[in-house]
């Protein structure tokens, strides 16, 4: 049986020179990738009690939305600026060259829900470490940070000390 490292595809050099992008389309592009992929997210959340899954835009969308749907929990997006149409707390993060900014809708968390945050990819741990914090603006409590793929070597991790951190696959 085929692993899930045999369905992704890594482009050295993209899309800056030294940087190796681990690409998930070429999972998504496999139906029995994409299932793969699924069902060890599902694996880690095996006994966990939680009331609602957060995805991080915009690749944590294709992977938190199955769980949502699987595992019969509501889904609350975490967005780019100026995507939200209601009332929302944000947050800002460091990217490699600059800032980023997210975003999520008041109601979309109720104070003292336990969450899951979804992502693809754990790297420098900005945007996850941003992504808790509105989740706790909101009064909830980051039960899990949970992400497909790790690169280890950008120990994002550390950032994210506080939080209990699982991914699926981990490079260096
Ligand atoms: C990528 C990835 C993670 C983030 C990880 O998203 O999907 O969300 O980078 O990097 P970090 O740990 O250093 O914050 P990106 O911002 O490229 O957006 P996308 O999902 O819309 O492609
Ligand atoms: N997001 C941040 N770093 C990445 C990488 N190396 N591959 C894919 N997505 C990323």
């Amino acid at each position: 049986m085929k692993d899930l490292s045999d369905y992704l595809r890594s482009i050295p050099d993209f899309p800056k020179p030294g940087i190796i992008f681990r690409d998930v389309t070429s999972i998504l592009q496999n139906a029995d990738g994409f299932k793969l992929a699924i069902d060890s997210l599902l694996q880690k959340l095996e006994g966990v009690e939680f009331d609602v899954i957060a995805g991080a835009e915009s690749r944590g969308f294709i992977f938190s939305a199955p769980l949502a749907y699987k595992l019969n929990k509501p889904l609350a997006l975490i967005r780019k600026k100026g995507k939200l149409p209601c009332e929302t707390v944000s947050a800002s993060y460091a990217l490699e060259y600059g800032f980023a900014e997210i975003e999520m809708h008041k109601d979309s968390i109720s104070k003292g829900q336990k969450v899951i945050l979804i992502d693809d990819l754990l790297a420098t741990g900005g945007t996850l470490e941003a992504s808790a914090k509105l989740i706790e603006m909101l009064g909830g409590h980051v039960e899990k940070i949970l992400t497909l793929i790790e690169l280890l070597g950008l120990h994002g991790r550390e950032k994210l000390k506080k939080y209990n951190v699982e991914s699926v696959l981990s490079f260096e």
